[in-house]
């Protein structure tokens, strides 16, 4: 178990010296959680910043993936951070500090700003590059194929829903079990709104690389749907889900969906203090109506009716 979250007085002493100027006017931007915290502050060479500790294994690793190929993303007219300084501040916690983007959070997706979501997203596709130990989409199957790192054992102690809403995941994935999606895209592979910035015209920043690696970019699709769908928005949700079967067929819908819905559960299991109950019983509703909706319509559930004739 990591030790306790670094102090803004620990994080700052470090930062000023790698940095080797005044960091000043730290304000919180989320709330201490368990695993981590973020932070925004003023400097006068490098302007805003945003500081991030967070504890994990690999988090330096990670951290210097998405430093060296961010820019490449950038380069494709994506609004990325760029990574000033990371390293570690103790054995458990890494820091990184960005650039501050413009922008405030998104709390929906709809008409123009779903287009410019969706054209953003297809800047991701084909890196082009090999994915090595970033291969998101080999994690992805590992985790619903090889049970790795207790993803379908934390899952279903969320909320009283969220074990049969696992078993009924669990269920879905029958006909395509063992399936391994080609890394092949650039992927954020956290891609909630609250990562995408906007002026209210336009995206202007879109932040949160800590899982960022070679994937299928139909699961940040697959992410945004959901949040939209939590947010009673069905027609954005449907219309993301569309893209990401588009993108990763079918049965690669299915696996990314059940990626999706069981880690963001085993998220909240972990994070219980700082998310309360309420959030995962909006996660199951939401995971559920995507699920008959799917089901309805027969996207991706022409296996499923195959096997449960069988
Ligand atoms: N580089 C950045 N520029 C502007 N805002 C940022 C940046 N990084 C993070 N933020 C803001 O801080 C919030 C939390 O940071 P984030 O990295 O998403 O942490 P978490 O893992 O807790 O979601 C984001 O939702 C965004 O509003
Ligand atoms: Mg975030």
């Amino acid at each position: 178990m990591a030790t306790g979250i670094p102090t803004w007085q620990a994080v700052h002493r470090l930062i000023a010296g790698e940095l080797d100027q005044a960091v000043t006017e730290a304000r919180p931007l989320t709330p201490a959680r368990r695993s981590r915290m973020t932070w925004a502050a003023s400097t006068q060479g490098a302007g805003e910043i945003v500081v991030k500790v967070r504890c994990g294994d690999s988090a330096e690793k990670k951290t210097q993936w998405s430093a060296a190929h961010l820019p490449a993303l950038g380069a494709r007219g994506y609004p990325v951070p760029e990574i000033l300084w990371h390293g570690m501040i103790s054995a458990d916690w890494h820091v990184t500090v960005q650039n501050r983007l413009s922008g405030r959070p998104l709390t929906a997706l709809r008409g123009p700003m779903l287009e410019a979501a969706l054209r953003l997203v297809e800047l991701q596709a084909g890196a082009g590059i090999v994915a090595d130990d970033r291969d998101f989409t080999g994690y992805v199957s590992n985790v619903l194929f090889d049970d790795w790192d207790d993803v379908w054992a934390d899952a279903p102690r969320a909320c009283a829903p969220a074990g049969p809403l696992c078993a009924r995941l669990r269920h879905w994935l029958q006909p395509v079990w063992g399936l391994r999606l080609p890394p092949v895209d650039y992927a954020n592979n956290d891609l909630n709104l609250s990562n995408i910035l906007t002026d209210g015209i336009r995206i202007t920043g879109v932040v949160d690389w800590d899982e960022f690696g070679l994937g299928s970019r139909g699961l940040d699709l697959v992410a945004l749907a959901l949040d939209c769908e939590r947010f009673g928005d069905h027609v954005a949700a449907d219309c993301l889900l569309a893209r990401a079967a588009g993108v990763a067929g079918d049965d690669g819908l299915r696996c990314l969906l059940s990626y999706r819905a069981i880690a963001g559960l085993a998220h909240f299991s972990q994070e219980r203090e700082s998310y309360g109950n309420s959030l995962g019983d909006d996660e199951c509703a939401a995971i559920s109506a995507v699920l008959d909706r799917l089901h309805a319509t027969d996207r991706g559930c022409s296996a499923q009716a195959a096997s449960d004739d069988r």
